[in-house]
């Protein structure tokens, strides 16, 4: 895994044994800027995270930088189209997936990207959480996989801009019955994994995802939207935080919450740690998706990030219908 962040016209890649070979290569379109492996000499461009940070808020991602970030971009994308030389178009009304592990900040970043395009912004974890809680209504087990699937089918679970001021990010609806404040109940968050690792589960809810997504600009949030859900997303991301610093994110928040009464640092971690096993069947990042770690990121600057990949790829989709004409 390449993990790579720009910097000017100069592209900085994790150190690896492929980041080595990368950077040695020599191609002409790589010879308007450069690779280099992150313990090689800058030339003067920052390398370390807060410079980092702060060519990214200050917008000096440039627009040269593109064609080494499409291009490895593109190479992945086409190796996980199986090869396939067609040119690649962008969606009149884009797809944009991102996902990650619990607790990476998908759902802020998500929102506020979606905010940002005026889009809709649909956090499928909701779902799942959806359907957990109308289940444990009707007394059906986490392990009830057909009983629950059945459920998903007929429960037209939908999500829908807030109706409600209250500071949701969204409703969520069965029919017209308001599920928005069972979601993040213990209950369901004790279920909510088991309940979703039903293969048959997942088909019944991905089918209610994919109609949402159909015709409409969307953000997408979850965990497998860009290998299931919407496998041919036009930008894909993988969200990364270290789980000491999801822990701390998480604990800073409980204590805030709880005072005295905050579980231990400790138990914080082992909990985000056993929720990533529970949740690994689903947690592969796309072959295609653009990692970004989110460590030393706040929220705003991820943001930027992600509406400045969106901006190469629309830049990099017009020049090929341009080169088609
Ligand atoms: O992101 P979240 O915590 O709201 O997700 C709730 C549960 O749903 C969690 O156990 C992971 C699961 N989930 C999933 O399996 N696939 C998704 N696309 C989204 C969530």
């Amino acid at each position: 895994e390449i993990s790579a962040c720009l910097v000017g016209s100069e592209m900085c890649i994790r150190d690896s044994p492929l980041a080595r070979r990368l950077a040695a290569r020599r191609s002409p379109r790589r010879q308007a800027g450069r690779i280099r492996t992150e313990n090689e000499p800058s030339h003067g461009l920052p390398t370390d995270t807060q410079s980092i940070r702060q060519a990214i808020c200050a917008k000096r991602v440039r627009q040269d930088a593109a064609p080494q970030r499409t291009m490895l971009h593109f190479a992945r994308r086409r190796k996980a189209r199986g090869n396939r030389e067609e040119p690649e178009r962008m969606r009149e009304h884009p797809q944009i997936a991102i996902d990650g592990p619990a607790g990476v900040g998908k759902s802020t970043i998500g929102e506020r990207v979606a905010q940002r395009l005026g889009c809709l912004y649909i956090d499928t974890g909701a779902f799942y959480r959806a359907l957990t809680a109308l289940a444990l209504g009707a007394a059906i087990a986490p392990e009830e996989g057909a009983a629950l699937a059945a459920l998903a089918e007929r429960a037209a679970i939908r999500i829908v801009a807030p109706t409600v001021s209250d500071g949701r990010q969204y409703t969520v609806l069965a029919g017209e019955h308001d599920l928005t404040a069972e979601l993040r109940t213990l209950a369901v968050e004790a279920a909510v994994s088991r309940v979703s690792s039903h293969r048959a589960v997942r088909t019944a809810l991905i089918a209610h995802m994919r109609a949402m997504a159909e015709d409409a600009t969307v953000v997408m949030v979850g965990r497998d939207i860009g290998t299931v859900v919407l496998p041919d997303a036009d930008l894909k991301i993988y969200l990364m935080t270290s789980i000491e610093e999801r822990a701390r994110r998480r604990h800073r928040d409980l204590v805030a919450q709880l005072g005295a009464m905050a579980p231990p640092f400790e138990a914080v971690r082992d909990d985000i740690a056993r929720r990533d096993a529970i949740d690994r069947e689903q947690m592969r990042p796309a072959a295609d998706a653009i990692p970004i770690n989110n460590d030393h990121l706040e929220p705003p600057e991820t943001v930027e990030l992600i509406l400045e990949y969106l901006r190469q790829r629309r830049e990099q989709a017009a020049q090929i219908s341009l080169a088609e004409e």
